[in-house]
């Protein structure tokens, strides 16, 4: 269903060629042959006992200059580092971000906050008086300066975030010395299907690595906040028996970004294990509206109708339309502040757990499927313009023709409803996107689609 633009591959390569510098394929290799040239000259020149004792000299003043050199050098990598934090004025800010507005308000850390889902719960928990964190490396996986315009606008709210990494260690440390986060609302992520053909090693950055580094954070905090983070409905794969239910089997992935998710619920499950974390995973079910993703269909469809250019379609397999539960994001965002709400506590301390914590995982959709056909229709109507479309069959790229909802568990321990059907929901997101694109929106575009 989501059909990226030609430009858009173009500069995701760019992307990706970028990404493979910093995270190599075949990390080990280089090492061993080193280390194998290294043992023969090791055998030539350690044969007699002078060159022993010049060897051992020679090591002891390599060590000692090591040591002198080595504050400089860490330094040096701080201030080459993209991302910029530290200082007083960097904790002084993130302080009064983190401040309730409300007695017995939450602290809450919010990971991806200049997302889409995540600068949404951050202005609904800032609306309550809630205190917020939020924590974005700004990636370009699609447009940054979206991100930064989310990021003003909660900034004109007073909502802080920090521009950083979830595998920053030493930057999560630091959050976590400074402010008492009673919950950790972890949505940041690589999300999206298609991109891990070009480049699978952002999943396992940002979805295994980058969860792990901040699970061992959140463990080692103290307080030790509650952890609530974005799994997803791809992790249903390959099961086809509808609606899907939390019981339903989880362990046939359809797409390396299914895999990462179903990993992440697995490695959730051994710090509320181990360490005692209360853990809530919350699988999201197609999540559109304004301030959206533009790699989405909804989104990228409008750009293309309102730019009068083609767009594709997809057709299932065997004839069939592909359908999404699309669930509208105002219905997210109250399952995501019922989840932080109902959260039992973390019942861990220096690393052991006290007691059993609670490990939760919900589905959050809006349980009516809606084909591809009848979305761009009502694009069409909201827009006022006919689509020129392109019928293909799905190539097989990792998404799955249906998803659909069983949401009785999250309406009865969350008190889950969504509220906004599909023509409702896109009539505001058409409304968002002509005012934030303005009139550009009409027929100029130049690029892609
Ligand atoms: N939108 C959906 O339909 C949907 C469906 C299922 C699951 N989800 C999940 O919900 C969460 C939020 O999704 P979204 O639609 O808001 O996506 P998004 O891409 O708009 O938001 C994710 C944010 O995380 C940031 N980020 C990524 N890697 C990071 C890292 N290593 N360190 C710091 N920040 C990083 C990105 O810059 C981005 O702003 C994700 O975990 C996603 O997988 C979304
Ligand atoms: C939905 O899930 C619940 C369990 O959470 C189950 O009892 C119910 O039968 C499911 N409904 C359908 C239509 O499959």
């Amino acid at each position: 269903m989501e059909k990226a633009a030609p430009v858009a591959f173009a500069s995701a390569k760019m992307r990706a060629l970028k990404e493979d510098e910093l995270f190599p394929s075949t990390p080990g290799k280089f090492k061993i042959e080193r280390s194998h040239q290294f043992h023969r000259q090791y055998q030539r020149c350690f044969a007699s006992s002078t060159t022993i004792f010049l060897w051992v000299i020679f090591l002891i003043a390599l060590t000692a200059s090591f040591l002198s050199f080595q504050p400089f050098l860490s330094s040096s990598s701080r201030l080459s580092s993209a991302h910029s934090w530290g200082g007083l004025q960097w904790e002084r800010q993130v302080r009064v971000s983190a401040s309730p507005r409300r007695p017995s308000g939450l602290t809450v850390l919010v990971t991806g906050a200049a997302g889409f889902i995540g600068s949404h719960c951050s202005l609904a928990l800032r609306k309550r008086g809630d205190g917020i964190v939020g924590l974005d490396n700004f990636n370009s996986y699609y447009d940054p300066s979206l991100k930064k315009a989310r990021r003003s606008h909660l900034s004109s709210h007073s909502i802080f975030i920090v521009d950083g990494d979830i595998n920053d260690a030493r930057l999560l440390s630091k959050l976590f010395d400074i402010v008492p986060f009673s919950h950790v609302l972890h949505l940041a992520a690589q999300a999206g299907v298609r991109y891990a053909i070009e480049n699978p090693s952002s999943y396992i950055h940002s979805n295994i690595a980058g969860l792990v580094t901040l699970l061992e954070a959140v463990k080692s905090a103290d307080p030790q906040p509650a952890f609530i983070w974005a799994s997803s409905s791809s992790v249903y794969g390959l099961n086809d028996i509808v609606p899907f239910s939390e019981s339903h089997r989880t362990d046939r992935p359809a797409s390396l970004y299914a895999a990462t998710k179903k990993a992440g619920e697995e490695i959730t499950h051994t710090y509320n294990h181990i360490h005692g974390l209360s853990i809530t995973g919350l699988r999201f079910f197609t999540v559109y509206g304004p301030w959206g993703r533009p790699d989405m269909a909804y989104f990228f469809f409008t750009k293309a109708i309102l730019a009068g250019k083609p767009i594709t379609i997809y057709r299932g397999r065997d004839g069939l339309n592909l359908a999404r539960d699309f669930t509208y994001i105002d219905d997210i965002v109250r399952g995501c502040l019922a989840a932080l709400d109902t959260a039992g506590k973390s019942t861990g301390s220096g690393g052991k757990k006290r007691g059993a914590a609670p490990y939760r995982i919900f589905n959050l959709g809006n349980t009516s499927p809606v084909n591809v056909p009848t979305l761009v229709s009502i694009l069409e109507r909201h827009l006022k313009l006919k689509a020129k479309k392109h019928v293909i069959e799905m190539p097989s790229n990792g998404d799955v023709p249906f998803t659909h909802a069983n949401i009785t568990l999250a309406m009865a321990e969350l008190g889950y409803k969504p509220t906004t059907n599909i023509d409702a929901g896109l009539k505001k997101f058409v409304k968002w996107y002509i005012s934030y694109y303005g009139h550009a929106a009409r027929g100029i575009f130049k690029t892609n689609l």
